[in-house]
């Protein structure tokens, strides 16, 4: 996961390849409560691990049900049949409304002494047409701060099941979802009939919920759009074990992809054209817009077709999340786009109308909105706009907007906040990089070098960590390459050389973490020593070992960007980065350094030697004549000799964000 203040996309070119997507959100939350309100064990597969299950399961837990996870399998062992908390429990409920509204119900349906609050925007997002209908079937519910809006307190209630229960469909589905979870609790000696008020949205969401009910034993009779019935005798009933679908509106992604980036297509595992997802008809929507989509069990294949794509007007009401995604196809195509019925977007994650709208037009779209509509134009070549995405605590807003780096400019786009995608598909980004492509010279490279213990590594991998980049530790190489040579019983000189360039070529070096690994075998320690760098400087002075690193060292040129470190960084292996600093510190500076470094990790050490042999090796590597170590024409000097290592880190993403604005 990105956990970066922002992450600069460059630009992209193409995508190619498969991508197994986790869980539907939907699903998955749906799955653990009808799990812990059942008896007995359910085993659930491929379950989503995101923000939202993540407040599911804790409150889950907080309400006495047994939770094993164990990867993307959770087993649940439900409450039925057993005592019910009579103890007051506070749950947070963050910003995860799948979790929140149907919590809310089957707690208060069973009653107790409960809090459920969360982030701020869920204290924004309305909760009231739940509150009445619970309130009109007997339950007893107290608004903690605003009317209409959470946090919530619920008592014991005393249940009125005589007479429909009417609720709101027009401005949640995840109302009447709530209710269908939790009246089977109390539909055991009775049927319970919910009438729906007002034009049902988002039905395809009650599809799924009625169709989970059914896995647990509960078969609804649905009367049309407008009544709904829970048999008497209701029970909830483990299924056993169940599977959970790959999310449909993550993969609206995906499917974009395919439809907008050249390549050899895109696959999709998890999810097809099956599914009981109501945004696996996002392939439609797709399909009308040019993308060529076939499909098969768990699986969907799309292709660029027409292009550009082709403008569209469509109701939405079915597909109100993966529509967003249909918003930024519409920058690529032929005329505007316009979804209707989508005035549920409004009460999500954020305004989604107003941040589709405002971030569009920052990359230079013309856009109209209304209470329920927006209207995209597309964004023809030459009007693209370098600029900074907000994203609003949105994962689908990141989602999308991460789609507009196929721009046919090929600007850069910065995406802030990357990891709000946490919500519903924490390592987005890395699947995303996994199938898109670009050319090299689009993948920026920040070089760092300097002289011995001046602190580049430590600087590169904190300038690293700060961009979401990769890093290429070079010296580790040499280090590993002496390493492996000795094993084979090599010499470290040109005697052996063609032997030791022959191994270094195929070099099975893996960076895990700060652990580096040889083959299966952790070597960090043994690299790492004193011994181990003058072994890697021998090395490092034999030409033909330096060509044969050069593959090896441009492989870790991948997106989004990487951090290299090392003597010919800047000058030989990536001579056209954008941006090359060459660290430097006294001699006393680094000494005292090293020394310190030394006596924590219990060796005993003398300042001056240090010194002296620092000086020494100076004098050895600025002459040498392969490799020598001297600063790039166009690097710029750092001397942090009074400088923390957080400021060097500030200093250099001062640099790099100079030559890289965001407007
Ligand atoms: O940065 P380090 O101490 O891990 O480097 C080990 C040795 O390898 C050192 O003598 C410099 C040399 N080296 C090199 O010649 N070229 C590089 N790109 C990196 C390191």
């Amino acid at each position: 996961m990105f956990s970066t203040a922002f992450l600069d996309l460059p630009p992209l070119q193409g995508a190619s390849g498969t991508v197994t997507l986790p869980g539907s959100k939907s699903i998955s939350n749906r799955v653990l409560l009808l799990s812990a309100l059942c008896q007995g064990t359910t085993v659930v597969h491929d379950l989503l691990d995101s923000d939202d299950t993540r407040v599911m399961l804790a409150a889950l837990r907080q309400l006495g049900c047994g939770v094993d996870v164990a990867g993307t399998t959770v087993t649940i062992t439900g409450l039925g049949g057993r005592a019910w908390p009579t103890e007051a429990i506070e749950f947070f409920m963050g910003n995860a409304g799948t979790a929140m509204r149907p919590l809310t119900a089957a707690l208060a349906v069973q009653g107790g002494d409960f809090t459920l609050k969360g982030v701020p925007r869920m204290h924004e997002r309305p909760i009231g047409d739940l509150v009445d209908a619970l309130r009109e079937l007997g339950c007893t519910i107290d608004y903690l701060g605003n009317e209409g809006y959470p946090p919530l307190r619920v008592h014991q209630p005393q249940l009125q099941l005589d007479k429909p229960i009417p609720v709101r469909g027009d401005v949640s589905s995840q109302f009447l979802t709530a209710l269908l979870m939790a009246l089977p609790l109390a539909a055991t000696d009775r049927a319970i009939t919910i009438e729906v008020i007002g034009e049902l949205i988002s039905k395809p969401y009650i599809e799924i919920t009625l169709n989970l009910l059914a896995r647990y034993g509960i078969a609804v009779e649905r009367h049309d759009w407008e009544r709904f019935v829970i048999p008497a005798g209701s029970r909830y009933q483990s299924p056993g074990r169940i599977h959970v679908e790959a999310d449909a509106s993550s993969a609206s992604y995906f499917i974009a992809l395919g439809a907008i980036a050249q390549g050899d297509g895109i696959r999709i595992q998890g999810v097809g054209a099956d599914s009981i997802q109501g945004d696996i008809r996002f392939m439609d929507a797709a399909a009308q817009m040019g993308a060529n989509i076939t499909s098969g069990p768990n699986w969907l294949e799309i292709q660029r077709g027409t292009w550009p794509l082709k403008g569209i007007t469509l109701d939405c009401n079915h597909i109100p999340d993966a529509a967003m995604t249909l918003a930024v196809m519409a920058l690529y195509a032929d005329g505007p786009t316009t979804l209707r019925n989508i005035a549920s977007w409004r009460v999500k994650e954020t305004d989604r109308i107003a941040a589709m709208a405002t971030e569009s037009r920052k990359l230079g779209a013309t856009v109209e909105e209304g209470p329920d509509w927006i209207t995209i134009h597309p964004l023809p070549a030459g009007k693209w706009q370098r600029t900074s995405i907000h994203t609003y605590d949105d994962h689908r807003v990141a989602m999308c907007f991460s789609l507009t780096a196929f721009n046919t400019d090929q600007v850069p786009v910065r995406i802030e906040d990357p990891q709000c995608v946490a919500k519903t598909f924490p390592d987005y980004f890395e699947v995303l990089f996994l199938v898109a492509h670009t050319a090299a010279p689009n993948i920026p490279v920040i070089c760092i070098d300097g002289p011995t213990a001046s602190g580049k590594g430590t600087l590169a991998s904190r300038v690293a960590e700060q961009l979401g980049y990769h890093y290429l530790d070079s010296g580790a190489l040499y280090r590993v390459t002496a390493h492996a040579a000795l094993l084979a019983g090599l010499t470290l000189d040109t005697a052996d050389e063609a032997a030791i360039a022959e191994l270094a070529r195929s070099l099975p070096v893996r960076f895990e973490g700060e652990q580096v690994l040889l083959g299966k075998v952790d070597v960090t320690d043994a690299i790492r020593s004193e011994q181990g760098g003058m072994n890697a400087s021998k090395v490092s002075l034999l030409p033909t070992v330096r060509m044969a690193l050069v593959d090896l060292q441009h492989s870790f040129q991948r997106l989004p960007g990487l951090l290299a470190d090392g003597r010919d960084m800047g000058t030989v292996i990536f001579p056209n980065a954008p941006l090359k600093v060459f660290l430097t510190a006294s001699a006393a500076q680094r000494a005292e350094r090293r020394h310190k470094q030394l006596i924590l990790k219990g060796f005993s050490a003398n300042i001056d030697s240090l010194r002296a042999d620092l000086e020494a090796r100076d004098a050895r590597d600025m002459s040498r004549s392969v490799a020598p170590l001297k600063p790039a024409q166009d690097a710029l000097q750092l001397d942090n000799s009074s400088l923390t290592i957080e400021a060097s880190v500030e200093q250099v993403m001062v640099w790099w964000q100079s030559r890289q604005v965001f407007g």
